[in-house]
């Protein structure tokens, strides 16, 4: 058995309690060593002259959930918006460096964007489900890249929801507007939505933080599922969060990566000192 298959099932037999539904399924992006998913070399993101990501150079684990903390206006976002080149649809915005998906260079000329966004699964902090019914909030995608056949889209369906934890809510009612679900029903929709392509990868950027604390323990849970499957990567300002869902957390200040390390080392003993003080709640 491979490192990374004995490290998988015993995340999953610690996560069991969650009854997860992804247990004997291979990782989506089938590659089962330990690679990282995704390299920053030297990559820099700037808003015409302003630089808002500095040079970062760092390796994000496979099928691990990374955290990303910083205070407000630190590159956050901009950074998630990178890896699936939403950042393109930004006048001004440009990149230098570079940055691999699975090797692939992500912004080489000749990068095909559909390809890469149907790898890289983007959740927002607002819920923002399609006025369509459950259902076809969870096939739209599927569809999109050809499937058809109704078994196969109701089984793609039904396992993207119980990966998402919301089978159980919205199994008798599939053809109910998306719109008549709880905002934190929304927001597993929309995860289950990401799921649903089979992603390489899901960003999150701030999922729980319009959520009230059961949603929230909700969004917590199933990323516990799915941890070891996907990789993750979770924009968040809630230290409890980061510290309780995350095997890896980056530390972002001004654009600059202050700190990146193994989340129970980085809340317990951080490197930095300024790594320290922003967790403490000292500045920022
Ligand atoms: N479209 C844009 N054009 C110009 N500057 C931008 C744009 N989007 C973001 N910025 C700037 O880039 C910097 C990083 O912004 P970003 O939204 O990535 O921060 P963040 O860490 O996600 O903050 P928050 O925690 O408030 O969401 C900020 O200084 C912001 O003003
Ligand atoms: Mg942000």
């Amino acid at each position: 058995m491979s490192q990374s298959k004995r490290k998988q099932q015993e995340k999953n037999s610690a996560t069991s309690q969650f009854g997860s539904q992804v247990q004997d399924r291979p990782r989506p992006d089938e590659i089962e060593d330990d690679s990282p998913i995704l390299k920053f070399k030297d990559f820099s993101i700037f808003y015409d002259d302003f630089e808002a990501i500095k040079n970062l150079t760092v390796d994000i684990p496979r099928g691990e959930v990374t955290a990303i903390i910083g205070p407000s206006g630190c590159g956050k976002s901009t950074l998630l918006n990178a890896v699936n080149r939403m950042t393109d649809l930004i006048p001004g915005c440009h990149i230098e460096g570079k940055m691999e998906l699975n090797k692939e260079d992500v912004f080489a000329t000749g990068m095909d964007v559909i390809w890469l966004r149907r790898r890289v699964g983007m959740v927002f902090q607002k819920p923002n489900p399609f006025p369509k019914s459950i259902y076809d909030n969870v096939a739209y995608g599927p569809k999109l890249h050809g499937k058809r056949n109704g078994d196969a889209l109701d089984e793609i369906v039904e396992r993207s929801l119980k990966e998402a934890a919301l089978w159980e809510e919205v199994k008798d009612r599939l053809k109910a507007n998306a719109m008549s679900l709880s905002g934190g029903q929304q927001q597993r929709l929309c995860i289950a939505r990401a799921l649903a392509i089979k992603p390489h990868m899901v960003l999150l950027d701030e999922p729980t933080s319009a959520l009230d604390p059961k949603s929230t323990s909700h969004i917590e849970t199933l990323l516990g599922q799915i941890r070891g499957q996907y990789t993750v990567i979770i924009v968040t300002h809630n230290m409890q969060q980061a510290a309780r869902v995350s095997d890896y957390t980056l530390f972002l200040f001004e654009g600059e990566m202050i700190e990146f390390n193994r989340t129970a080392d980085l809340f317990v003993n951080p490197d930095k000192k300024q790594t320290e003080e922003y967790i403490t709640g000292r500045f920022g």
